[in-house]
């Protein structure tokens, strides 16, 4: 059954570095979910290494984390129905060799490593993704009194 979810969405430093900040936001505008969050953060390793830190076995980690902090990321909350598994969808497979065109990944990057951005991929995880680069809170606004826009 859909329900209305929050998921964290981030450009990620060669997301930003490659001006794509704007064609990214514009999918998830142009979809129909609301914007509950946004801000650009320069993170730090100890950051990332909370973020990532399911992750922290891999042999790609030190390269992720180093990616990651190469620059500043835009760190979003969006709201909608089923946000976080049509997050997913609309981003493509993590490996944009695999993702299908139309989607963020498919149409923007090619290497895992460069992957332009992330999404939260279940929403325990969203939660805890939004409470780490969020800690402030939320702000909360109404947007609209019609039901094609969440
Ligand atoms: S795994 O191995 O199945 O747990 O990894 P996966 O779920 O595919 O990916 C988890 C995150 O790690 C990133 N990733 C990589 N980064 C750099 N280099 C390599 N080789 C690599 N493989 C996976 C991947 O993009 C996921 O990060 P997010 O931020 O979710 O995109």
């Amino acid at each position: 059954m859909s329900k209305t979810e929050r998921t964290y969405i981030m450009v990620k430093p060669d997301g930003v570095q490659r001006g794509l900040v704007g064609a990214i936001i514009a999918r998830f505008e142009q979809r129909g979910f609301k914007l509950i969050a946004l801000k650009l953060v320069q993170a730090t390793t100890e950051h990332l290494e909370l973020h990532y830190a399911d992750l922290k076995g891999k042999p790609f980690f030190p390269g992720l984390i180093k990616y990651m902090a190469s620059g500043p990321v835009v760190a979003m909350v969006w709201e909608g129905l089923d946000a976080v598994k049509t997050g997913r969808v609309m981003l493509g497979a993590t490996n944009p060799l695999a993702s299908a065109p139309g989607t963020i990944r498919g149409d923007y990057a090619l290497a895992v490593g460069r992957n332009i951005c992330h999404g939260s991929d279940a929403v325990d995880s969203a939660e805890k993704e939004i409470k780490l680069w969020f800690p402030e809170g939320l702000t909360q606004y109404s947007h609209s009194q019609e039901n094609w826009i969440f």
